[in-house]
């Protein structure tokens, strides 16, 4: 799979995705031949203003909104942070509270954690077993100091897809001022994005989850929504963040997108397929093995499949599996370096003895049934190997 190195497996598509060929094609004249500051007026920026116009247009089709509403960020993260911090301090003055779930990315997490430093509270919805957020639980949460509702659509650790429209629903439902925010980096390639249908007025998407490059993202704003800019000195993107835009990046975003949507019926079932081939035969094979995230498979993202063993540190199972040739992960990559249990899996109530063990495989649409056999062949020995190294 890489080149110049032994057949490598890689199975964690949540972290992020080889870039596909045609989004570097189709981003290369943008940093050769139409290198100009798409802000200038003279012929040069011109082509620069339509590759951005015309990534802005192609990103609002896949949301189904208006370009304007399209901000350009340096990705799911700082899409993230713009959503949260934007909103809640353009509307401070109607409120304090920030309601989200405690099983989100960091970047949603620690975006509230700064808030509550600077005075707001902020409320942490429970998530069932399977990771399902608790919806009476949001329409207890909801009072008249709410500025803030965000809830992600699908979780990078455990796969669970949330009820967003539902969730929508009920905060409007409440008071259709405020606005609701979805993180959709995992989401987006595999789940519709139609802000309309989901209800959502922010949502967040990451290219290099979807086979475009890294650095690039894009974070949806109805328009009116109450924003702050987080970033000024310019006024790029409406003024909803300042600097020169990085048009080669948008381009990649919006064609790894664009990609994304017209493939992904065609891919979808043999990559599902992998995903169930995985969910049924691991337990199976290695004893001491639960699943973690939805049993329906139809409420998991359909190329994750999230485990946890029994009294096994997953970092040495991670370890082994690298010598092996495979690339997995435990659940985030940002959490692959702490010590910490995972946040998620805490609030799954997973119990503390598989709390250390966990594994997240991710596919994505180069992986082949056979990668899933090798995975299935390795990993019990693996396993085994290291319980009787260090028996827990
Ligand atoms: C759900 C979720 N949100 C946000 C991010 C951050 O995106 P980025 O890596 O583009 O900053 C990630 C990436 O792991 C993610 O999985």
């Amino acid at each position: 799979m890489m080149d110049g190195m032994e057949r490598r497996i890689y199975l964690d598509h949540a972290a992020t995705t080889p870039t596909d060929p045609r989004v570097v094609s189709a981003m290369l004249p943008y940093l050769t031949t139409a290198w100009g500051n798409a802000s200038s007026i003279y012929a040069e920026a011109r082509a620069a203003r339509k590759g951005l116009d015309d990534a802005r247009r192609t990103v609002a089709g896949v949301f189904g909104s208006k370009p304007n509403e399209v901000v350009f960020t340096s990705g799911g993260t700082e899409a993230d942070n713009l959503a949260i911090r934007g909103v809640a301090l353009a509307r401070r003055g109607r409120g304090d509270q920030i309601i989200t779930t405690a099983i989100e990315h960091h970047a949603v997490l620690h975006s509230c954690e700064a808030l509550a430093k600077e005075g707001m509270r902020v409320t942490y919805l429970p998530v069932d077993g399977e990771g399902s957020v608790d919806l009476d639980a949001l329409r207890a949460a909801l009072d008249d100091r709410t500025l803030l509702v965000s809830v992600m659509y699908a979780n990078n650790e455990v796969g669970t897809i949330e009820p967003i429209a539902e969730v929508a629903r009920i905060v409007h439902g409440h008071d259709p001022r405020i606005p609701v925010h979805t993180d959709a980096v995992q989401a987006a390639g595999a789940l519709d994005l139609d802000v309309d249908a989901l209800g959502v007025d922010l949502l967040s998407v990451a290219a290099h989850k979807l086979y475009g490059p890294k650095g690039v993202g894009a974070l949806y704003v109805r328009g009116r929504t109450p924003f702050l800019p987080q970033t000024v000195g310019g006024s790029q993107e409406r003024n909803r963040r300042a600097g020169t835009e990085n048009v080669a990046a948008a381009v990649g975003l919006a064609t790894a997108l664009r990609l994304a949507y017209e493939e992904r019926d065609a891919r979808r079932p043999r990559v599902a397929a992998m995903r169930d081939r995985l969910l049924d035969e691991l337990p199976r094979r290695v004893p001491g093995t639960i699943v973690t995230g939805p049993r329906d498979r139809g409420r998991r993202l359909p190329n994750s499949a999230s485990f946890a063993f029994e009294n096994v540190e997953g970092e040495a199972v991670l370890l082994q599996l690298d010598l092996q040739g495979v690339a997995a992960s435990s659940g985030s990559a940002c959490t692959t370096a702490s010590l910490e249990p995972s946040h998620v899996l805490v609030a799954l109530g997973v119990p503390e003895r598989y709390l250390r063990g966990s594994l997240r495989l991710t596919l994505g649409h180069e992986n082949s049934m056979d990668d899933v056999d090798s995975l299935l062949d390795v990993l019990p020995r693996a396993v085994e190997k290291i319980r009787a190294l260090a028996p827990a």
